[in-house]
């Protein structure tokens, strides 16, 4: 078995899930995904690809860096020929719906990012499981709860946005629901926490869950002025008989405080 972006978030939980397989698993400096596969690497088991370009306002001033990986390096683990799971995102939808997003909604991604993601679904194929998330956090590497823990210790008040609602998925709690599905028929899954909150309530459970004495200012998206376009409401669900059902994500909260 192959993971990529075993650096990342997701790719270090897919590692511990997976953990007892036979696993391979590449960082960035071991295959840019942008370039085809190095010589001799042939994974007889399931290929993980959870290399990304995750900067999604990064992804607005260099779109073609942005789709080299996220399209190109999804078709060539594709390529490999081995059975795939791309990971894509909440974000290939504009937010407009107002209820939840199952997997048979049209897709109408607001940011470059989202648009990347969404053609690199189609790279990996029919044949491949495509696991949408949203909102990831873990113990390594960039995420909303290691920032506010980080700003929570500093100031008396951190200013957050209200008007974005999603599901905050724990990547321990995404990568075990990746061990079921892999069970069960290929295709889109919506695989994502439940419950559902905006930013700023996320940010006030976590300051409450650890005890940190920090306000939050809700403010609006406009005021923060990113440059890549959120949807406002991304909340995921699946449609798909047995589709995998992940914890709450204030029980996904705890379970990643307590790595921290
Ligand atoms: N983060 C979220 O909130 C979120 C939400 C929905 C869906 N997703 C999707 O879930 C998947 C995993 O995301 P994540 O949160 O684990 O992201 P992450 O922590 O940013 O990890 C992505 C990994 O990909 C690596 N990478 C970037 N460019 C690469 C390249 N050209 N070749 C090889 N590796 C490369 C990065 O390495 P370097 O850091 O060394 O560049 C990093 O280790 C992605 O498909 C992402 O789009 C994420």
């Amino acid at each position: 078995m192959l993971v990529t972006g075993a650096g990342g978030q997701l790719g270090a939980a897919l590692c511990e899930a997976f953990a007892g397989e036979e696993l391979v698993p590449l960082t960035h400096a071991d295959w840019d995904v942008a370039l085809p596969p190095p010589a001799g690497l042939a994974p007889a088991g399931l290929v993980l690809h959870a290399a990304a370009w995750t900067d999604v306002d990064g992804a607005e001033a260099d779109p073609q860096g942005a789709a080299a990986v996220n399209v190109g390096g999804t078709q060539h683990a594709a390529e490999l020929g081995a059975p795939l799971v791309a990971f894509s995102t909440d974000y290939v939808f504009d937010g407009h719906k107002g209820n939840p997003y199952v997997e048979s909604d049209s897709p109408a991604p607001l940011s470059v990012y989202g648009r990347t993601k969404l053609l690199g679904e189609a790279a990996a194929g029919d044949g491949a499981w495509v696991v949408r998330t949203s909102w990831l956090f873990g113990w390594t590497g960039r995420n909303f709860v290691r920032a506010m823990l980080h700003l929570g210790a500093e100031r008396d008040e951190v200013a957050v946005v209200d008007d974005q609602r999603g599901c905050p998925t724990y990547v321990g709690h995404l990568a075990a629901a990746v061990r079921e599905l892999v069970e069960l028929p290929r295709g889109i899954w919506h695989v994502a926490a439940d419950g559902d909150c905006t930013w700023a309530e996320f940010a006030e459970a976590i300051f409450a869950e650890a005890g940190l004495d920090c306000r939050v200012r809700r403010i609006t998206s406009a005021e923060l002025a990113r440059p890549a376009l959120r949807p406002s409401y991304s909340v995921l669900r699946s449609e798909r008989r047995g589709a995998p059902r992940l914890p709450h994500w204030r029980e996904g909260l705890r379970a990643c405080l307590e790595r921290l």
